[in-house]
């Protein structure tokens, strides 16, 4: 997923610390990145959606900080996932799709499908 960065000013002087910054496995889990003066929208975790008001059998469509997202059950890792709602082929809305008989994403319009990673995309169709 690509997205814009953005930033808020987050220069205030009342805003603890954290209390073991030599550890940085703590370091790197800040919300909104590595910068004390700016909190960065994208580098951090926000709820999207009630897991009871999503249905397995469709994707659903959401909107994210002005980006618009697909959510859909995956069968093959048994988890919700997450993809811009944006196809690469010709970038239709994947959220108008389908989840086939092998759990996979697929878009509405050229039947290409789609895995959960983000780095395994699956072509079934041209
Ligand atoms: S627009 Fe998605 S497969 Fe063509």
């Amino acid at each position: 997923m690509t997205a814009t960065s953005t930033r808020i000013d987050t220069n205030v002087s009342n805003v603890p610390a954290l209390e073991n910054t030599n550890n940085a496995s703590v370091a790197s889990m800040n919300a909104g990145g590595s910068s004390a003066n700016y909190f960065d929208v994208l580098e951090a975790w926000y709820p999207v959606h009630y897991v009871r008001d999503l249905d397995k059998l469709a994707p659903t469509k959401f909107t994210l900080l002005g980006q618009d997202i697909v959510i859909w059950w995956d069968n093959i890792t048994q988890s919700w996932s997450v993809l811009e709602d944006k196809c690469p082929h010709r970038l239709a809305p994947l959220s108008e799709g389908r989840i086939n008989q092998d759990g996979l994403l697929e878009c509405p319009y050229h039947g290409w499908t789609f895995a959960p990673s983000g780095d395994r995309l699956l072509v079934s169709k041209t």
